[in-house]
């Protein structure tokens, strides 16, 4: 089919690629036109595992194409996957780019026969009925109906995993209108079929079904992060609770233990372009419903108070030690990203930073270049490493990601230096260190 994609961010290049190398015929067009001529160069637009092997792969079928109009884009094709954000405003989610993408794509249609147009986009229930539809029937008045397929389609991807997440989907979840959306929908997705199941549901339970996802995996992490909050003035270690938790029978049937109880790893938060705004806006939501989400206001609260409540618990520690410098060990939202949106780990940092303390940053994924973009979101006294010079002693060294090369780093500084070693998202096992602590453990352990 030939399909295109309007805004290519972390979502619209990862669905149009995988889509490319599974036989579509993929154009891609976004505002920013930089963008679009970084993507044409071949130069990765997003750092994502595999995605540059999928890029060359798509190519080499010459199923992918640029845009620098959207004329061109709407006319070679038949459908558009809408993927712009959703950003939180001021006080609620910001539809704006939704509204301009929906209105462009409406002028161009109007001189086809038959288009459709798919959402990706997180929007509240109701968004399509309520705003894009009118905005379409504005434009296209009674030829709407007839000449334009409305169909939402959320994205459950995770940053980091993307591209195995949308060739492996364990369910496509598509809100329709009518019958003919299902054919398309089961054409687009003909390769991912026998691994999953499409449900089709009508298009406000498929907008619902994205918020319930997001909200249940945020209360997940607030509810361990609030428990472990305790275990930690109690001196319990909460990992040691969790490790009897996930043993019950009812998550361990088949001894396997369900992905989803890593959300009940103690941490800094959550972070990222999805759970904060999503929260908020799902909040919101309701609220204009007139029904209070009380238990994801608590959600969002304990979450918004994390990265503090672990800086007052490291600082606390680097005064007893008398820690003068810090190596911080990954400042994006998570590992295997470049995505610095609401990433809890530049809040603790900053917080961290506040004391008078050297502070060095390392993360090779999130380049010199960017941090120097983005520099106004980091206190002044932080340094960005380039590379590790081994030779260098650093006291303490916070971790916020299970990269593989912080594995190495976190291993040389415990053997040739003792550093204390502060694990913000508990990935390592405290037995194996000289002095560590982390999240939900009372205090540094010294053998
Ligand atoms: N990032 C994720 O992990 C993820 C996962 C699931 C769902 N989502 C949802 O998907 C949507 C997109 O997220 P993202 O992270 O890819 O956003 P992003 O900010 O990375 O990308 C959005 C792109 O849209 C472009 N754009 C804006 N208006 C446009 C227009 N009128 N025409 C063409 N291009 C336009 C922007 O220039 C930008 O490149 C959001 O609603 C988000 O909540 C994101």
């Amino acid at each position: 089919m030939k399909i295109s994609i309007v805004g290519c961010g972390y979502v619209g290049i990862v669905t149009g690629v995988c889509l490319a190398d599974s036989g579509h015929k993929i154009y891609f067009f976004d505002k920013n036109q930089e963008k679009i001529s970084n993507f044409k160069k071949g130069k990765p637009l997003i750092f994502e595992k595999n995605l540059k092997k999928k890029i060359i792969s798509a190519r080499k079928k010459k199923n992918i194409f640029f845009c620098d109009n959207l004329n061109q884009t709407i006319k070679n094709t038949d459908v558009s996957f809408i993927c712009v954000g959703t950003p939180f405003g001021k006080n609620n989610i910001n539809l704006k780019y939704i509204k301009n993408a929906t209105n462009e794509i409406a002028d161009r249609i109007k001189r086809k026969k038959k288009y459709t147009l798919i959402y990706k986009s997180t929007i509240p229930p109701k968004t399509i009925e309520k705003v894009c539809i009118p905005l379409l029937k504005k434009k296209l008045g009674n030829k709407m109906n007839k000449n334009c397929n409305v169909i939402f389609n959320p994205e459950f991807l995770r940053e980091g995993n993307a591209i195995y997440d949308f060739e492996n989907p364990k369910r496509i979840i598509v809100g329709i209108r009518n019958n003919i959306s299902k054919k398309i929908v089961e054409k687009i997705y003909k390769k991912y079929k026998k691994k999953s199941k499409i449900i089709f549901t009508d298009i406000k339970t498929a907008e619902f079904i994205k918020y319930f996802s997001n909200s249940f995996f945020s209360l997940l992490i607030s509810y361990s992060n609030e428990i472990s909050n305790l275990c930690y003035k109690l001196g319990i270690d909460f990992i040691d609770v969790l490790n009897a938790f996930k043993l019950d029978s009812r998550f361990n049937s088949k001894n396997k233990i369900p992905e989803a109880l890593k959300y009940l790893v103690p941490g800094i938060g959550y972070g990222g372009s999805c759970f904060p705004k999503d929260i908020k806006t799902f909040i919101k939501f309701a609220n204009k419903n007139k029904f209070d989400l009380s238990i994801l206001k608590k959600v969002d609260e304990i979450n918004s108070k994390q990265p503090k409540i672990i800086s007052e618990i490291i600082l606390n520690e680097f005064k007893r030690k008398k820690v003068r410098n810090c190596l911080f060990l990954g400042i994006t939202f998570k590992e295997n990203t470049d995505d610095i949106r609401n990433s809890t780990s530049i809040d603790l940092v900053n917080f961290i930073a506040k004391k008078k303390l050297n502070i060095f940053i390392y993360d090779p994924i999130f380049s010199k270049e960017k941090f120097l973009k983005n520099k106004s979101l980091f206190n002044k006294r932080i340094t960005y490493l380039k590379k590790i010079n081994y030779n260098s002693k650093f006291d303490s060294l916070i971790i916020n990601n299970n990269s593989i090369e912080f594995k190495k780093i976190v291993k040389f500084y415990n053997n040739k230096f003792k550093s204390l070693i502060f694990d913000s998202r508990r990935i390592y096992e405290k037995e194996k260190f000289k002095n560590y602590s982390g999240s939900g453990l009372k205090s540094f352990v010294e053998n």
